[in-house]
């Protein structure tokens, strides 16, 4: 596995564990892509995997060659305006009006390991060993532009994680009117487009079309990545189920504006195309400075969509999120925002963490309203000082009697936004992201603060480094509670308007690594009115996020489903909240509450000191209990079983398993109870088949593979794992089921 290179006809052929990536030098000297797919013996030409013809009525770069058309041809970080009609990778606006370009290879370079990316988050390696990066160098002579286009395989990997990179060398100015991440193209469009959509309080369900002639696309408009929209896309075959079959996925690690889209042209190639959203993106770029884009992770699977997600998972787990945290367990939390809201003194929220701390949860946080005088949403966001009405002492005795208590204590902020009744909004109005003379909209009565100038970023850095400095704060929630409008800077020039959007992701970087060198300790979770910021992008600083504001089991079912498709379950905060819920005012068990949020950063999320005392008790054995499986389910393989986004979807089902297998936990989810059941039987999966093992509650023993082929029975043969008998039967039930290997006498 490496990366492969014939100087001679300059082909590469990036190997990985069972990935394929190769592509070329054309004869105009722009780069071609020849194959994507499974794993490919290397060899010296793969020039035969890309053989086209001239075809009528297509425009050809040579009088004597109509065949090269790169309307018809593979290419590799295509441009327009040059015989593709397509959507381009790129675009260069030049002093002159015109917009073509000539991006010729010039030389490559393969260095071992994998280069950060400055200022973005990247995978990365821990030692040179587990990757190669090529870098290819390309060169426009008329703008005097460089190119490098740079690809790191990982050695036991199935993803090829790329990016672009501009260099101006001239002494001209230009403009980049769009630099995508990757552009891929596809010999045949027989895929199925996978994407994870929604809205607030339902993020990520699984959609799936098939892909028709023309654009399809995804993108993002509003400041983050959203809500309704993840940077994430799938192409499936149409006989791809979730554990056979081919699939690829495009993931971009990047917390803004995206596109993300599949055109389908006249021949049936498919072109994916995935990066910053164009729309409403410019960057000007001077003489010797350069632009980055994110990076891009592709994978490849032959097992099925869950095999995809389990590289993903194990990626982003390991070689995307970092600090002291990524390989941590994380801790049991109590959260007081459903529990509270606005309305708390010193005492209610220390009789929370106390009893809290009773029934053995790890980590009090202190949500939203904790400063200024924020006593509803209208009000106080900027004022990062403690609301002494609130907390007359502070926040540091309060932390100190939380952690004397034996738990950790942490904080929320929502670093991005400021409330027009604010002292900062006071002394600082131009420090809004606003138009001069034109009206700025609200959202959720607050604006948003200008993250693209320096000294806003600076400002809320001191403050929220001065808090985290003045008590022992081990957990911070960074909230982000309004998308953008009326977008512009008073910090950059008139013709620098259009890069307000990424210089403000890039501001929001900027903090988050200097919040992490200063404050290494902390464990940041992700938030954006739920999950509309749950991407790649935040995990590099953040390794775990706030999936949704909806924490109704039900609902939890199709949200966290269709989160698994890309990140771990140890990045997805589940917590417990009160019934009726307070989304979308359904009763479930305590139960099914538990069986949902074990499968992620576990929680709760309810005003503990208002419950009865035999719910006390049994939230105490649910978090003993997580805390015994805690590992395996923040960081075993991850399976799903049922959709909830298929049939009747009146199912769903998913399992979790260590990585030597000899342990799994098994969540089956029924929404509606039928009457006169049949005697249903849950085959599972990612077992060892020759492994026996014992199922709690179940008599005797069973071998993988009868587990994985005949199914375990539901229902009438389940005798209860945790509380001893199904708790409830009808609507909304849950069964979880506990597999451990018979240890050998
Ligand atoms: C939105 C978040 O998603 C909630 O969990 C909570 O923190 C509120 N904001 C607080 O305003």
């Amino acid at each position: 596995m490496a990366i492969f290179i014939n100087e001679e006809n300059k082909q590469f052929h990036l190997q990985g564990k069972n990935i394929s990536y190769v592509f070329h030098v054309m004869k105009n000297g722009q780069l071609g892509q020849l194959y994507i797919g499974k794993r490919l013996r290397n060899r010296t030409d793969f020039s035969h995997l890309s053989k086209v013809e001239h075809r009528v009525a297509s425009s050809y770069v040579y009088e004597e060659d109509p065949s090269f058309s790169l309307d018809l041809l593979r290419q590799e970080y295509p441009s327009y305006g040059t015989s593709d009609y397509r959507e381009p990778a790129f675009q260069l606006l030049q002093p002159n009006g015109s917009r073509i370009s000539n991006f010729t290879y010039r030389s490559h370079e393969v260095i071992q390991g994998k280069p950060q990316l400055e200022g973005l988050p990247a995978t990365y390696t821990e030692g040179d060993e587990e990757a190669e990066t090529l870098i290819i160098n390309l060169f426009d002579e008329v703008t005097q532009m460089g190119l490098e286009l740079m690809y790191s395989m990982f050695h036991k990997r199935n993803v090829v994680a790329r990016s672009a990179r501009f260099i101006n060398k001239g002494e001209e100015t230009h403009k980049l009117q769009r630099a995508l991440s990757t552009s891929v193209d596809f010999p045949n469009a027989a895929y199925d487009l996978v994407q994870l959509s929604g809205s607030w309080s339902r993020e990520r369900h699984v959609h799936e079309r098939q892909l028709q002639q023309g654009i399809q696309s995804i993108t993002s408009t509003r400041g983050t990545s959203s809500s309704q929209h993840n940077p994430f896309l799938a192409l499936k075959r149409k006989e791809t189920t979730e554990h056979q079959g081919e699939a690829f996925g495009f993931s971009l690690l990047y917390s803004g504006n995206f596109l993300a889209q599949v055109e389908v042209d006249h021949y049936e190639n498919a072109r994916v195309s995935m990066g910053i959203n164009p729309f409403d993106f410019s960057w000007k770029l001077g003489p010797r400075e350069a632009f980055q884009t994110p990076e891009v992770v592709i994978a490849y699977s032959d097992q099925g969509m869950n095999g995809l997600s389990q590289t993903y998972h194990d990626l982003y787990q390991k070689r995307l999120a970092r600090g002291q945290w990524r390989d941590r367990e994380r801790p049991t939390l109590i959260n007081n925002w459903e529990a509270t809201y606005f309305d708390f003194n010193e005492e209610k929220l220390l009789s929370i963490a106390e009893k809290s701390n009773e029934l053995g949860i790890e980590l009090f946080v202190l949500d939203d309203g904790w400063f200024g005088k924020r006593n509803d949403d209208t009000t106080s966001l900027g004022d990062w000082f403690v609301d002494e009405e609130k907390l007359p002492n502070g926040l540091a005795p309060l932390a100190e009697k939380i952690n004397s208590m034996g738990m950790m204590f942490g904080l929320w902020f929502e670093p991005e936004m400021i409330s027009r009744e604010s002292r900062l909004f006071e002394q600082h109005p131009e420090w809004i992201i606003h138009v001069p003379k034109r009206h700025p909209s609200t959202g959720r009565h607050q604006l948003v603060l200008d993250f693209s100038n320096p000294e806003v970023v600076d400002y809320i850095y001191e403050r929220m480094a001065a808090i985290l400095s003045e008590a022992t704060i081990d957990y911070v929630k960074w909230d982000m509670n309004r998308y953008m409008t009326e977008i512009g800077s008073i910090a950059h020039e008139s013709d620098r308007q259009m890069e307000v959007p990424h210089r403000y992701i890039l501001g929001v970087y900027s903090l988050y690594e200097r919040l992490l060198e200063s404050f290494p300790h902390v464990l940041f979770e992700s938030c954006a009115s739920g999950g509309a910021r749950f991407d790649p992008g935040m995990l590099y600083y953040a390794p775990q996020g706030w999936t949704s504001d909806d924490t109704d089991a039900m609902e939890r079912l199709s949200i966290q489903y269709g989160t698994s498709m890309v990140y771990p379950l140890s990045s997805m905060g589940a917590h417990i909240s009160a019934v009726p819920n307070h989304q979308v005012k359904r009763m479930t068990s305590l139960k099914t509450r538990g069986d949902v949020a074990y499968f992620g950063a576990f929680g709760y999320e309810l005003d503990v000191t208002e419950m009865a005392e035999s719910e006390q008790r049994q939230i105490k054995e649910q978090v003993n209990w997580y805390k015994e499986h805690r590992e395996l389910f923040q960081y075993g393989q991850f399976y799903r079983l049922i959709s909830p986004f298929e049939d009747d979807r009146n199912e769903t089902s998913w399992m979790v398993v260590s990585d030597d297998k000899e342990k799994a936990i098994v969540g089956y989810y029924q929404i509606l109870a039928r009457p006169n059941p049949g005697f249903n039987r849950l085959r599972l999966t990612g077992l060892g088949p020759d492994i026996e093992y014992r199922v709690e509650g179940f008599e005797g023993t069973y071998f993988g593979d009868e587990l994985m082929q005949a199914g375990l029975q539901l229902e009438s043969a389940y005798n209860g794992a945790q509380t001893g008998g199904i708790e409830e039967s009808g609507d909304f039930s849950s069964q979880l089921f506990v597999l451990s290997k018979v240890k050998q006498s």
